[in-house]
């Protein structure tokens, strides 16, 4: 499934997230593809352990941490710091999955990337093209998003970035491994726990009803979560 986040960032943090990465010293992106990635992947990326790309990743982190529909949709265990590109003068990348296992940066410990996030910078009228396509079981979703809004998608699904030919195309990406690792189990996760919130509000909080939707959630995801 394909999710949609809005406002993980409000427009002034975005403006002055671009200010410092607009001015950036950006590297060539395939020399951190792997091997079969490189042959598909042109694009700009900020050095990983950059004293910008790790100060912006913690307050992207930081406003994830306190985006309850994030939460709700990733239970993250744990995330990639987020890292930077950049898409300009006909960059692209081609279709490829991401690697199923990561090593986090300066570390000797492994996580599963389970979810895909891009958390757009840049605002869809700044580039043409630059879109992120994602293969899915009802055929190519296509997503451009306002700037501060972020998707993600499953890791495991065939993606692609078409070419920005216009413009640039500036964006943070990370991956995460969740508490949930199977697919299905999350998204009926998810969807229950939309509906709970949505029918909070319409019922008193001890609502019998309330209580045993709210239990079932609960005794889902303690079946299912491997923390
Ligand atoms: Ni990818």
């Amino acid at each position: 499934m394909l999710i949609s986040i809005d406002r993980v960032l409000t427009k002034d943090e975005v403006r002055a997230l671009r200010v410092e990465l607009d001015a950036a010293p950006w590297q060539d992106g395939a020399a951190t593809a792997g091997t079969l990635a490189q042959a598909v992947k042109r694009n700009q990326q900020l050095a990983d352990g950059s004293e910008l790309a790790v100060r912006l990743g913690q307050q992207i982190l930081r406003r994830l941490a306190a985006t309850p529909l994030f939460i709700s949709a990733a239970l993250p265990r744990t995330i990639y710091p987020p890292k930077f590109n950049r898409y300009a003068g006909g960059g692209t990348y081609g279709a490829h999955v991401d690697s199923a296992l990561m090593f986090l940066p300066g570390s000797r410990q492994q996580m599963r990337t389970d979810l895909s996030a891009t958390l757009f910078l840049a605002e869809p009228d700044e580039y043409d093209g630059g879109v992120l396509e994602v293969e899915g079981p009802f055929g190519v979703q296509e997503v451009k998003l306002p700037a501060g809004d972020m998707v993600l998608y499953p890791s495991s699904s065939l993606h692609r970035v078409t070419p920005v030919t216009r413009g640039a195309r500036v964006a943070s990406f990370f991956w995460l491994e969740s508490l949930v690792a199977d697919e299905a189990e999350r998204t009926l996760l998810f969807d229950l726990d939309q509906s709970v919130q949505q029918i909070t509000p319409l019922l008193a909080a001890d609502d019998l009803r309330l209580i045993q939707l709210t239990g079932v959630y609960h005794n889902l995801l303690r079946r299912w979560a491997k923390p």
